[in-house]
């Protein structure tokens, strides 16, 4: 690695999922909604692709139209004052939200916060502003999540759309876990559209005139290279709707389904082609919607969900030895990148010695933090055991 990276670098590198929600939003500005294009002008463009015309495209774009526009409804409906937008990425629902009077907290990676809160802020008047509340999150990281609703007074509604692919079942099983408890506590409903998103996009493609099986396995080979990690066995991606809808009743949920096609009604990008639109509402019948609500027995009464995370740094000849302990996720990862880049800028060595013993929790965000140290250095991880044992193998450290 070169030079030291700067506090953006360090959150990009850490995880550099946030750019799909990018491409979400370049997809949708497609539909020339205007509130989506302001935002598209908005946001840091560099390295999106530019987009064809194509059947591909055209599905992607409708299918992400139907999420949004289901999104939009669903706060409309919904009886609870605070609405939660978990992933936000870098749509305009803060606006819809706002524009409704209710309060939006937009939750998602730092790296995505720090740029669309700027950008929403272009597009608030000072009363919609007092509505609007971002926060950067680890969905993984109850702390990270408690945080953001601290001043939260009444019932949430979690609107969720494009995150439970991301994850794999011990981590899907901790998101489950956190959002169940804040259910528990301010109570509410968790709506999940991405229950059937690979469906959703392959019925669309059929509508347009192509092979439904085609666009199921492209859209699984993409979720893999955007995840950055083999994810056969994600449930969200190559799970049935059954075995998701089992996972969700074990972590302590009750989950309702309804159609797609209950609440939405409209696909505002076809109004032209009303003939394929009502096609595409009909055959989204078939898709499901879950709104899921916190059962009061959870197994999670003995869980230490306050695992904080903590470093220490010596330095002795040609060895940085560092200790963590804690969770080391994409909340915590760039703290660890960002000392050791201030060792390498003050101090000479060429060998890391890391001490896992405490660590209780790595993710990819934290893997790709050790592996950028590992580049530079030689590198030796020890005292690791358990899960976390089990997941620095798995990525190729030899533990000792
Ligand atoms: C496909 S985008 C969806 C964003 C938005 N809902 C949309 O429809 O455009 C996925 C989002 O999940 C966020 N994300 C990924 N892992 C996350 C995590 N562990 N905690 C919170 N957000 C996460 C990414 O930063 C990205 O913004």
């Amino acid at each position: 690695m070169g030079d030291k990276m700067n506090h953006d670098e360090i959150l990009k590198k850490v995880n550099p999922v946030y750019f799909s929600a990018k491409a979400c939003l370049a997809l949708l500005a497609k539909t020339g909604d205007s509130d989506i294009v302001n935002f598209y002008n908005s946001i840091d463009r560099e390295y999106l692709p530019d987009l064809d015309n194509d059947p591909v495209t055209k599905t992607r774009t409708i299918s992400l139209e139907a999420r949004y526009t289901s999104w939009r409804l669903i706060a409309e409906d919904t009886d609870c004052p605070n609405i939660v937008d978990l992933p936000c990425g870098y749509l305009p629902n803060c606006l819809h939200a706002a524009r409704l009077k209710k309060n939006y907290y937009g939750l998602d990676l730092p790296i995505v916060i720090d740029e669309i809160s700027c950008v929403a802020d272009k597009f608030l008047n000072e009363t919609e502003k007092s509505f609007v509340h971002y926060h950067s999150v680890d969905a993984t990281n109850y702390s990270s999540m408690r945080n953001a609703l601290k001043n939260v007074t009444g019932k949430i509604c979690i609107i969720m759309d494009g995150l439970l692919g991301y994850f794999n079942r011990e981590d899907l099983k901790s998101v489950c876990e956190n959002i169940h408890r804040l259910l528990s506590e301010f109570g509410g409903c968790w709506y999940i559209s991405e229950a059937q998103f690979i469906d959703l996009m392959a019925i669309t493609y059929a509508e347009l005139g192509g092979d439904k099986e085609e666009m199921v396995q492209m859209n699984k080979a993409g979720s893999g290279q955007i995840a950055d990690s083999d994810n056969s066995d994600f449930l969200f991606i190559g799970g049935t709707l059954e075995e998701r809808r089992r996972f969700m009743e074990d972590c302590g949920f009750s989950v309702k389904s309804f159609p797609y096609n209950e609440k939405l009604k409209m696909i505002p990008s076809l109004k032209d082609n009303p003939a394929l639109m009502k096609k595409i509402l009909s055959a989204y019948g078939e898709i499901e919607e879950w709104v899921l609500t916190a059962d009061s027995t959870s197994s999670t009464a003995n869980k230490n969900f306050d695992v904080s995370f903590a470093q220490e740094f010596s330095l002795k000849d040609n060895v940085l030895s560092i200790r963590i302990s804690g969770r080391l996720d994409t909340i915590t990862a760039p703290e660890l990148l960002k000392k050791y880049e201030e060792q390498r800028a003050t101090n000479k060595f060429t060998e890391i010695y890391l001490d896992a013993a405490n660590l209780d929790y790595i993710s990819y965000a934290g893997l790709r933090a050790l592996n950028i140290m590992r580049d530079d250095n030689s590198f030796k991880i020890i005292n690791a055991d358990g899960e976390v044992l089990k997941i620095l193998e798995e990525n190729g450290y030899i533990c000792q």
